[in-house]
């Protein structure tokens, strides 16, 4: 979808996703130390605001200026305004107008576009030495998911991105019955971790 469909699809709403936090951001960023993290695709901002809560400093990045203002509305509320801020357009173009190299977390959450290794190396380059890029993506299409939808296993993107100066850090899959659905959601979940400076 592009940046038009998902501003449409946000505006058509009060509220498009639940409000409370990826579960794999919890468990995984549980043994990490807070930092600097940026959430691309960030929706309207549960990861960002439970990170912020947690101690981070989170830039979230989305194509809709709504989800964006219901970010800033879900930071105001959680008192994080300090740590949250948000920004409304095109990752890539704003990873390079930001100039952002002090990264310690780069989260991409359900981004299903053929780009996606790309935009993965491109990001990389803020991530300082030992900081990591967390890769969520649901590993096969639901019904419900448009035709311009492109399914991420791990083990592809893995196969797909290029980042010679990271390494693999863990590789998990979650699988979820939707019982309502009679679906089994099954989600992917990749950390690369950047090499400390030799
Ligand atoms: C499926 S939603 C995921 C939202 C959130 N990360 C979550 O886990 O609930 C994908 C989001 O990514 C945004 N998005 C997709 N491609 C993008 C891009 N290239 N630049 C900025 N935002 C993008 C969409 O606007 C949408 O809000």
């Amino acid at each position: 979808m592009d940046a038009q469909g998902w501003e449409e699809k946000y505006a058509s709403t009060t509220q498009l996703w639940r409000t409370e936090p990826n579960q794999f951001v919890i468990s995984h960023s549980a043994s990490w130390p807070a930092g600097t993290a940026v959430d691309i695709g960030c929706g309207e901002g549960h990861d960002v605001v439970w990170l912020a809560k947690h101690g981070w400093t989170v830039h979230g990045i989305d194509f809709s200026a709504t989800a964006i203002d219901r970010l800033r509305q879900a930071a105001q509320h959680a008192g994080v305004t300090d740590r949250v801020s948000g920004f409304v357009g095109e990752a890539a173009e704003i990873f390079a107008r930001e100039g952002w190299a002090d990264l310690d977390l780069v989260l991409l959450s359900f981004l299903h576009f053929e780009q996606l290794p790309q935009l993965i190396e491109t990001v990389a380059q803020g991530v300082v030495p030992g900081g990591r890029i967390m890769v969520a993506t649901h590993a096969f299409a639901l019904p419900w998911h448009p035709a311009s939808f492109v399914a991420w296993t791990g083990a592809d993107l893995i196969d797909r991105v290029h980042l010679p100066d990271f390494g693999v850090e863990s590789s998990t899959r979650l699988e979820t019955e939707l019982t309502d659905k009679n679906v089994t959601r099954v989600d992917d979940v990749v950390v690369f971790r950047r090499h400390m400076a030799q």
